[in-house]
């Protein structure tokens, strides 16, 4: 099946579990990453290769494509890890976005988008063999190989070059050789959070005005509101939309303006986990619920307890109790407590969805299973 880009749910690190994307399925996704994988855990890690075969393993109740993500800078790695996935997925990403230390340490992700690192590429086969450089890929090359050597797709994810106007000639390269679409996350890797400034969509409008450029461009970035999605097609002319940390707090951001009830979500959430055991870690669960929960509830006086509560959660058992029940009766509360503030409130959001450093380092270090 050929991708729909119309609605994409972004790869997020430990957020991107089987459980998650069919939710976000249900709920109009028509495409879902995985979170990116390890092609070096993928071939030598026995553990982490069956998890992540599990979880595609996993069944949608509704058409949706799944696009596994791989990250890394080593082409023939990339490609005997990517053999190993592809017959459950409908296309392979490469990260060309990922702007943490990790990346940065490795050579990998957002890391490869200077210039050194997409030279011309004109004989394939002969490439394959030469071309590949003191263990650092080059960048064009690498996706020629995996255009070749996959049965499924190959798409990437990059974000802006520096100066932004390589973009559109690193994307053009990208095309020539076999990225079947781009996703353009826009924003230069120095800006790694989003409170350090929006993405610059007209980024996005400029790559789509590209005349030579024929594949899709998907825009990612800055979707915070459903009247975000509208307004970010039209004015980019992207051929689809990718959203990220939105998606975690607001899964339904794709089907409706209606913000779903917190708890509703998350016992949704939740039944899904329960009937497909072991393919979502308890951490990555109970991560999921504090974002659903917080996104509408931030900062109330029982944000701390939540946290708290939430942690001491040993099963699914124990987290569908607190959401029944104390979640409810916190909520309940608030009227009544509202004027409580509390900085440390404030700390424990901040805390919330961007640190993704760590979770990253914990993932490619083999450990989220
Ligand atoms: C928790 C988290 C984990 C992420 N992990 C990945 C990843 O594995 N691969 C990737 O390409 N981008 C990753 N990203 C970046 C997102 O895919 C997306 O490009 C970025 O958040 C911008 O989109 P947004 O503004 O809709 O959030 C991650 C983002 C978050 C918030």
């Amino acid at each position: 099946m050929s991708p729909n880009l119309s609605f994409i749910a972004a790869p997020m690190v430990n957020q991107s579990d089987f459980p998650f994307r069919r939710l976000t399925a249900r709920y109009g996704a028509t495409t879902v990453y995985t979170q990116m994988l390890s092609p070096e855990l993928l071939i030598h890690d026995q553990e982490y290769l069956e998890f992540h075969r599990r979880d595609l393993q996993s069944i949608n109740e509704k058409p949706v494509s799944t696009v596994v993500q791989l990250c890394g800078n080593n082409a023939e790695e990339i490609i005997e890890a990517g053999r190993k996935i592809q017959d459950l997925c409908d296309a392979i990403d490469l990260n060309l976005g990922c702007p943490q230390e990790v990346a940065r340490d490795g050579h990998f992700g957002a890391y490869l988008l200077g210039q050194k690192d997409w030279p011309l590429v004109e004989n394939i086969g002969e490439l394959f063999t030469s071309r590949y450089n003191n263990n650092r890929i080059e960048l064009v090359f690498a996706v020629s190989c995996m255009a070749q050597s996959f049965k499924v797709p190959v798409s990437t994810k990059l974000r802006l070059c520096q100066p932004s106007s390589k973009t559109v000639e690193l994307a053009e390269r990208l095309e020539a050789s076999g990225s079947s679409w781009i996703t353009l996350h826009a924003r230069t890797v120095s800006s790694r959070r989003r409170r350090q400034g929006a993405a610059d969509l007209s980024e996005i409008k400029t790559l789509k005005q590209s005349e030579t450029l024929t594949i899709p461009v998907v825009s990612n970035g800055n979707v915070r509101v459903f009247d975000d999605l509208a307004q970010n097609l039209e004015y980019t002319g992207a051929d689809g939309l990718m959203v990220g940390e939105t998606l975690l707090g607001n899964p339904c951001i794709f089907s409706n303006n209606i913000l779903p009830d917190p708890v509703e979500i998350s016992l949704e959430y939740l039944n899904i986990c329960r009937l497909y055991p072991g393919v979502a870690t308890l951490k990555t669960i109970q991560t999921h619920i504090r974002h659903f929960i917080d996104f509408q509830c931030a900062r109330r006086p029982w944000s701390r307890k939540l946290r708290a509560a939430l942690n001491a959660c040993t099963d699914l058992d124990d987290i569908e109790h607190l959401l029944r029940v104390k979640i409810q009766r916190w909520r309940g509360m608030t009227i009544n407590s509202s004027t409580e503030t509390d900085s440390e409130d404030e700390q424990d959001f901040d805390n919330g969805v961007g640190n993704i450093e760590d979770a990253i380092s914990w993932h490619l270090s083999g450990m989220d299973q």
